[in-house]
């Protein structure tokens, strides 16, 4: 196998879903830390194992691997949530050795409310939000609103904000939207205080804790010795921490660069992991996760997508199906502007490609290589969304392989048309395929 270097950000390329679980499940291996930096239970990232499902919303897909665990000051923690996912562990006499930033917000009841509200005013233009409140957490973050997990861990922090907070966004919910809002201070207080004696032990500066794993890092490359140290298949000199950032959603859901607004509501970039877990800007390396097809959730423009019984055949092969809301994907071919367009943003060093066995039974396997835009050729994403939603895929065919590749090791096991398909997507985009994922367990995999 090529090396892979470390630290390392992983990040989708598509529209979220693309296995992001099952690689930094498989590359936590190689990790000291795993670091989930962005998004909230939004997300859904799903590990399997030996035939059975993990699926993981907030904590980091590490868990699995026994690594040291950490949840930055990007997340939006739901405490209930979380703490399901750390029982379910910890039943199982599993470690979770996990740090959760006391900068981290806290996703409250009304925020649910009030997302779920606003998707009813959007009516028809409704972004397909998941209702869990994820947006209005960030939007209380960034005014300044919210709450956070140091006020959660302290009672009488945590009383006074609700305090504060709750009259106006029932205010909110009830006149503003006409919604009914059944909340309660002192339930609510009362609740989010034992979230918070449970959540207690887990809390500490990941900022500072990542930053200092790297710089023990920078100490060794700036020794005068270092040419001379050993170093390991990672490319990592001896003593300094492996760290594996998580990212959650995809490129295109990102809140600035993604198909705005039919996004979520943070960064999802590989760049934004520098403030999203407070550490300096230096080099770390990517990796994007493209899946084999495309797929989206929720509404908005998709170029490629298949309404018709291939786009029915992907999904059912798929089991394209939300993690979180059980929703059905929407399904289509693979689109490499948008590929494209995440790599420049991004600047992937590496690329894993999922769900190859997924196209297995088709015929014919189309990629689309550009759009047209106003009778013009273009590769990248446009900046205006209105571009976006003028534009027309343009397609290359591929013959299919029409053979299961499930068991599928290496990459000369593969027939040659899936190994045509690979390439074709490598020199489109000119960055190395690392993986190529041919079913969900760990072991379906073909390492490059
Ligand atoms: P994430 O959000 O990017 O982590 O992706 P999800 O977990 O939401 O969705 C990916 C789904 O595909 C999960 O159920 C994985 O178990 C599954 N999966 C991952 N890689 C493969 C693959 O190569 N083939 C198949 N058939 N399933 C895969
Ligand atoms: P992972 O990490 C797929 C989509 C939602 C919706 C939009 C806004 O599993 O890849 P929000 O709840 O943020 O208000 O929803 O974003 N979305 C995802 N779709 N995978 C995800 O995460 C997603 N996270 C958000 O479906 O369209
Ligand atoms: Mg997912």
């Amino acid at each position: 196998m090529n090396k892979i270097k470390f630290p390392l950000v992983v990040v989708g390329s598509q529209w979220g879903d693309e296995g992001k679980g099952k690689v930094v499940d498989i590359l936590a291996k190689e990790a000291d830390y795993v670091v989930r930096f962005n998004g909230g239970n939004n997300a859904g990232h799903t590990i399997v194992l030996n035939g059975e499902k993990f699926p993981l919303s907030l904590l980091p897909s590490g868990v699995l691997q026994g690594k040291k665990l950490f949840i930055s000051q990007g997340v939006v923690i739901d405490p209930a949530v979380l703490l399901r996912e750390i029982d379910f562990f910890l039943k199982r006499k599993m470690k979770v050795d996990l740090m959760i930033d006391p900068r981290v917000h806290v996703v409250m009841p009304y925020h649910k409310m009030l997302d779920a509200a606003t998707e009813l005013w959007k009516g028809k233009k409704a972004t397909g939000s998941l209702k869990l409140g994820i947006g209005y957490c960030y939007e209380d973050k960034n005014n300044r609103f919210g709450i956070r997990v140091e006020d959660l861990i302290d009672p009488d922090s945590l009383a006074e904000k609700v305090k504060m907070y709750l009259p106006l966004k029932k205010l909110q919910i009830t006149k503003v939207f006409g919604q009914p809002a059944d909340l309660y201070e002192t339930q609510i207080v009362k609740e989010y205080a034992r979230y918070g004696t449970l959540l207690k032990k887990y809390v500490g500066d990941v900022s500072e804790t990542i930053q200092n794993a790297l710089n023990s890092h920078a100490e060794l490359v700036s020794a005068s010795d270092f040419r001379n140290r050993s170093r390991n298949k990672f490319g990592m000199t001896k003593g300094s921490k492996k760290i594996l950032f998580e990212g959650a959603h995809g490129t295109f859901l990102d809140a600035v660069f993604g198909t705005y607004p039919y996004t979520t509501a943070v960064y999802t970039i590989s760049g934004s992991v520098f403030p999203y877990v407070g550490i300096a800007p230096q080099r770390i390396y990517s990796m994007g996760i493209v899946k084999a097809y495309t797929t989206r959730v929720g509404n908005g423009p998709f170029p490629t997508e298949l309404l018709n019984s291939t786009g029915d055949e992907i999904r059912k092969n798929g089991n394209e199906f939300g993690t979180v809301s059980k929703r059905p994907r929407r399904c289509g071919w693979l689109d490499l502007v948008l590929v494209r367009t995440a790599a420049r943003l991004s600047g992937f060093d590496y690329l894993t490609l999922t769900k190859l066995d997924v196209l297995s039974k088709l015929k014919k396997i189309k990629v689309c290589t550009h759009y047209i835009l106003y009778n013009k050729k273009i590769r990248e994403l446009p900046a205006g969304m209105k571009d976006f939603a003028k534009c027309k895929p343009v397609y290359v065919e591929l013959r299919g392989w029409n053979r299961d590749i499930s068991a599928s090791k290496e990459l000369k096991n593969l027939p040659q048309e899936a190994r045509k398909y690979i390439k074709f997507i490598e020199k489109e985009l000119q960055i190395p395929f690392r993986f190529v994922f041919v079913g969900p367990e760990r072991e379906q995999t073909i390492k490059i």
